[in-house]
């Protein structure tokens, strides 16, 4: 059995899940890129002392974030106006009751969500490391620096415009290497009164529906209360609420503050009691998750073959960062899936990383339609079943594999 350290704890890690090579799970390529492809060996590794599940091998992180990323957050309607729920919930909070409030953003993309403080004057600073995407957020009049949130960044922050009121982040925290560095900046960053609010992918969510194209190169972290407490509480950090998110198959948000500054709600110990009976502390449930991801991926390549073999047409309907995950996992390529279809410019006419299945603009599916749609997009659900009703009276299905792999 393989065996690093924790990130956190420094303690033994133990290996619980393998997922062969993977390419970078955003790294859409044309086929001149296909002879140098980076490719790394994935898996994952639990520590019982952190309770942090992670990433033993993670790539560079400026091997995964430049100027050329191709994740643009305002791609989804639906997403939007989650992120202006939550930029609400701040400004109506205790925590922005000053003259004069703060507020920073890690990863903030290309403005999603910072664009709600923006248009309310409220002073701001995204920090974002992806220059493509913080040069759109600029453009939008969010205020934007491109570069990768660290410790000294922090203290350069403080210099230039004082401490923060709210530190946020969404789909960021566990894309970072040395959160260690990073809750360190945040709690010099951090006004004595400041709140810092951020979601990611719950591992919960992610236990409970084998959801483990979750797992990809950029998530080096998947994180729970019980992990959270642990790595904030190092640095004199306690959560004082969970908020239960529905985006992105299930998230969490978490809300931190130096200990002591606020009341802890009863959220924080009814979650994690139900962490412990999940047994989300435990190595155990992870080898559980290991067997439901064998049979996961045993269903799904069995279903794509069956289907091959009668000859229907299937395709894939959203490129995402997790589908790569899933298509070099379960080895499935063009002669699968015939193409997937996005709506995002940078990744049409390139192909997947790895499999390379070509990944076509979104009118190809609305003038082609298959027979079957493997949904890669499935935390967007919601907002792509109501938009595709016409695919499905025509007769088309769609294809998911959470909570389990099954024809819709
Ligand atoms: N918050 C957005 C974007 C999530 S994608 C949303 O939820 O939709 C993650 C973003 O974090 C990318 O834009 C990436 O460039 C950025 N990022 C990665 N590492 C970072 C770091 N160390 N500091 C700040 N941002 C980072
Ligand atoms: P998403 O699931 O948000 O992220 P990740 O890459 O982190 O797994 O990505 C959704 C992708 O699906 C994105 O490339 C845009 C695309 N998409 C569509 O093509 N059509 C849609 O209606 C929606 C909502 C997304």
């Amino acid at each position: 059995m393989k065996r690093t350290y924790c990130r956190i704890s420094g303690e033994p890690l133990v290996e619980v899940v393998e997922f062969g090579r993977q390419p970078l799970g955003n790294g859409f390529l044309e086929p001149k890129a296909f002879a140098n492809e980076y490719f790394f060996p994935m898996a994952i590794g639990f520590s019982e002392v952190s309770m942090m599940l992670q990433l033993i091998e993670q790539p560079a992180p400026e091997k995964m974030f430049h100027d050329q990323y191709a994740f643009y957050s305002s791609t989804s309607r639906f997403m939007a106006q989650h992120f202006k729920g939550f930029a609400e919930q701040v400004m109506q909070s205790k925590y922005l009751t000053n003259v004069d409030p703060f507020v920073v953003e890690l990863g903030c993309n290309d403005g999603i969500m910072l664009k709600n403080f923006a248009e309310k004057n409220i002073r701001h600073l995204g920090i974002e490391p992806s220059l493509n995407v913080a040069q759109e957020a600029n453009k939008h009049g969010v205020r934007t620096i491109s570069d990768f949130f660290t410790e000294r960044l922090a203290e350069k922050i403080i210099r230039e415009h004082g401490k923060a009121d709210a530190f946020l982040a969404a789909n960021v925290m566990c894309h970072i290497p040395d959160i260690v560095g990073v809750v360190k900046g945040i709690s010099k960053l951090l006004k004595p009164t400041g709140v810092v609010m951020f979601e990611d992918p719950y591992l919960g969510d992610i236990i409970t529906k084998t959801s483990y194209d979750q797992i990809y190169d950029e998530h080096v972290f998947l994180f729970s209360a019980l992990s959270i407490q642990y790595l904030f509480g190092l640095q004199g950090m306690e959560l004082i609420d969970v908020l239960p998110q529905k985006t992105h198959g299930g998230s969490m948000r978490y809300v931190l503050a130096h200990r002591g500054a606020y009341p802890v709600k009863e959220s924080v110990s009814e979650l994690i009691a139900q962490e412990k009976v999940q047994g989300l502390d435990r190595l155990d449930t992870f080898k559980v998750f290991q067997t439901n991801v064998t049979h996961s991926k045993r269903k799904l390549v069995t279903l794509l073959k069956d289907l091959k073999s009668q000859g229907k047409r299937v395709v894939g309907y959203g490129a995402t960062s997790k589908s790569t995950t899933i298509l070099n996992y379960c080895c499935i390529g063009p002669e699968l899936i015939e193409f997937i279809s996005d709506t995002t410019p940078i990744k049409q006419g390139k192909y997947t990383p790895g499999m390379h299945i070509p990944v076509v603009p979104y009118e190809m599916f609305k003038s082609n339609p298959p027979d079957y749609a493997v949904l890669f997009a499935w935390n967007h659900a919601e907002e792509i079943m109501a938009k595709e009703r016409d695919f499905m009276e025509a007769g088309g299905r769609w294809i998911i594999h959470v909570p389990e792999v099954k024809v819709l």
